[in-house]
């Protein structure tokens, strides 16, 4: 039986049984076109950058909202806004690079010029335009945006939620990851395509990490403890603590696992965001991890590294090597992390579905507070997503 989704547009087959997920969403073109529709379009908030990335004024940065490119820029009235990548007259994208900087915004198909608050500034010709044209209804197309703790978040939709209701109890931990106030360093860049759909990556959970990475095994990181909590917006909150590493014997330099500040308690925190944006404060390690499907086949995720303004270089630098060695997408935690979302993808193509176990003792609701280490909190993602997609149980 084919059961279809409220709109009777793309019609899949959706287990009865609330742990299983069916293969078919990770590879099907129609699915992945209603997700760009009713996820990344639709009412949620999309991480899309940190200040510390476009601190001073004329600062910008390219980023994208599922497929749509967006352009964030940094105004000269301090303010952070988030615009549609594309020029009001032709809708010629404006910016290409990854960031950058300068007093305008121009358009090189025809030369309009805009001010970094998004005002039309400048038009060759326009002498020769309709005589009701009015430069202020051409100015460029800003999203809804919010800044928190210096994260710029955005939404396409006049639907989703007020920021703070949409964070939810995820807020305080965010202040706390990015130690209180958010006045970050922008460190550095890792960016990696992975040849696996987006939900691939995003299904990532604490079950996997001591029995898949070697280097977890070797640093004793199984002893770990912890928790982790669901939000009613199914944000993860994966709060764990880790052991003192002591000498494993297998690195030459134990630095890349010791705090900087040997007094200090080791996290390996992580606050995962509905529907793909991360926060990570692990060891000395400040990440964000910014992310966005290419299609359905691939997710594009840059590994964005910060430190606190007030770092000595000394600090910089250990957090630097810490954060690309430990959790990078090649670090010693989660090297192996591509090859299995690229083994899920691949067979993703087999008829049948998925089941989560971990955890799994019956159907759960938000909010739930767990064991770090169980796979079943991903299910209350799963749900959302079923419920926005409109595809029904069987
Ligand atoms: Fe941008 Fe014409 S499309 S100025």
């Amino acid at each position: 039986m084919r059961i279809s989704n409220a709109d009777n547009t793309v019609n899949i087959r959706w287990p009865s049984k609330f742990n299983e997920i069916p293969k078919e969403v990770f590879h099907r073109e129609d699915v992945y076109r209603l997700e760009l529709e009713r996820i990344f379009m639709g009412p949620e908030w999309h991480m899309v950058a940190h200040r510390a990335e476009l601190a001073n004024p004329g600062d910008y940065k390219t980023f994208q909202i599922g497929e749509a490119p967006v352009l964030i820029v940094h105004g000269e009235d301090g303010k952070l806004r988030v615009f549609q990548n594309a020029c009001p007259h032709r809708g010629t994208q404006l910016a290409t690079c990854p960031r950058g900087s300068g007093r305008k915004i121009e358009c090189p198909y025809h030369r309009w010029t805009f001010k970094n608050t998004g005002e039309l500034a400048g038009i060759p010709g326009v002498a020769d335009f309709p005589k009701d044209f009015r430069k202020e209804d051409y100015g460029l197309r800003e999203l809804r945006s919010a800044e928190v703790y210096g994260i710029v978040f955005a939404t396409f939709s006049a639907d989703a939620p007020e920021i703070d209701e949409w964070l939810g109890e995820t807020k305080p931990y965010i202040a706390h990851f990015l130690d209180g106030d958010g006045d970050l360093t922008l460190l550095g860049y890792q960016k990696v395509l992975f040849d696996s759909n987006w939900k691939e990556y995003g299904d990532n959970e604490g079950y996997h990490a001591p029995l898949l990475h070697v280097a977890a095994r070797l640093l004793r990181f199984p002893k770990t403890r912890g928790e982790q909590f669901m939000t009613t917006h199914a944000h993860k909150v994966n709060l764990t603590e880790l052991p003192e590493p002591g000498d494993a014997g297998f690195l030459r330099d134990p630095s890349v696992i010791m705090p900087f500040d040997a007094t200090k308690r080791i996290q390996a925190s992580v606050i995962q965001l509905y529907p793909i944006s991360l926060i990570l404060r692990n060891h000395d390690t400040i990440t964000m991890r910014f992310v966005f499907p290419r299609s359905v086949d691939c997710t594009e995720v840059h590994y964005a590294y910060f430190g606190r303004r007030e770092d000595s270089a000394e600090l910089s630098s250990y957090r630097a090597r810490q954060a690309s060695n430990l959790l990078g997408p090649s670090g010693f935690i989660s090297l192996e992390d591509g090859a299995v979302f690229n083994r899920i993808h691949v067979a993703s193509r087999t008829p049948g579905t998925v089941a989560f176990q971990k955890g799994v003792t019956g159907p759960i609701t938000a909010p739930i507070t767990m064991d770090k280490g169980e796979e079943a909190t991903n299910l209350i993602r799963w749900e959302r997503y079923r419920q926005t997609m409109g595809f029904e149980r069987a």
